[in-house]
């Protein structure tokens, strides 16, 4: 992740994560990790299918397809290659591969279903990606996809980008710079790529941290768009919104736990 330029510049290094899987998992993994369960539940993944991680990271949905389905059914891409060869490594024997959404490198009716956590919102055309899911799912098949509500339900980024405004009244909220955390956002593409039975669920999951540090420690990393947008601070700049974000989840002095909420949808391919 860049260090220097301001958040605008930094665009590219927030979608790129280019970063290591452990520092990922202490940031973000902590939430997809159980999100990966129930995303799966709602997208009906069971035994004897062959399913599509796409946008895998270093692996959170992954390890879950695999846990249900083995590893030899379990196929996922990324285009971040720290993140593919972390996911290859930890789930050995699953089919890992350098991608992106939007040109899915796999033949058509490839899957029984394809899965997308926490990706479609990075994606530079998102109509090509849902294109490319129903493409490589079978007939009849699953694609799925789901992304924080950043506006209200990710309290991790909800909390740090209300700090940040009151630092930078331009900070790039992702409530407001990101798609697909609102309500019937993720239905309507689906619907447009035309998968039929399109359904929406809220999935809730939370994270405990053992002190503060843990938490701010994360955005000190420079992962994603808050990630980078905190690296990108002067010093002065970030110590003010460590002592607001710390003031605004209610100052604690040890454990404290933050829910997050991800919108999801899920359709059927045409017969
Ligand atoms: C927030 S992470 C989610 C990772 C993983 N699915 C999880 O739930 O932990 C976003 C992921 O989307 C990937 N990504 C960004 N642009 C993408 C694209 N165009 N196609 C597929 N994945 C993309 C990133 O490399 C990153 O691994």
């Amino acid at each position: 992740m860049g260090e220097g330029g301001k958040a605008a510049d930094s665009t590219d290094d927030a979608r790129s994560f280019l970063t290591s899987g452990d520092a990922y998992d202490a940031f973000m993994g902590r939430y997809s990790r159980p999100l990966a369960d129930a995303f799966a539940d709602v997208a009906g993944v069971e035994a004897g299918q062959s399913v599509l991680d796409v946008g895998c990271g270093p692996g959170s949905l992954t390890g879950v397809l695999v846990d249900r389905l083995g590893a030899g059914s379990v196929s996922a891409i990324d285009p971040s290659p720290p993140f593919v060869a972390e996911c290859a490594s930890r789930h050995r024997g699953a089919d890992v591969r350098l991608g992106s959404a939007e040109a899915i490198p796999f033949d058509d009716a490839s899957f029984d279903s394809a899965l997308a956590q926490l990706v479609l919102h990075f994606v530079t055309d998102p109509a090509r990606a849902a294109a490319e899911l129903r493409r490589v799912v079978r007939p009849s098949g699953i694609a799925a996809a789901c992304v924080w509500d950043f506006a209200q339900g990710m309290e991790m980024l909800r909390h740090f980008w209300d700090a940040a405004l009151t630092v930078d009244s331009d900070a790039p909220d992702e409530a407001q710079a990101m798609r697909f955390g609102r309500a019937g956002e993720l239905v309507e593409l689906l619907e447009a790529a035309g998968f039929h039975e399109v359904t929406e669920t809220t999935l809730e999951v939370a994270s405990t941290y053992g002190e503060f540090e843990e938490l701010w420690s994360g955005f000190l990393a420079g992962i994603g768009p808050a990630g980078s947008f905190c690296v990108s601070l002067s010093d002065e700049q970030r110590s003010a919104v460590r002592e607001e974000l710390f003031r605004r989840i209610g100052a604690p002095t040890g454990r404290f736990t933050l829910a997050a909420t991800a919108r999801c949808a899920h359709g059927r391919t045409p017969r």
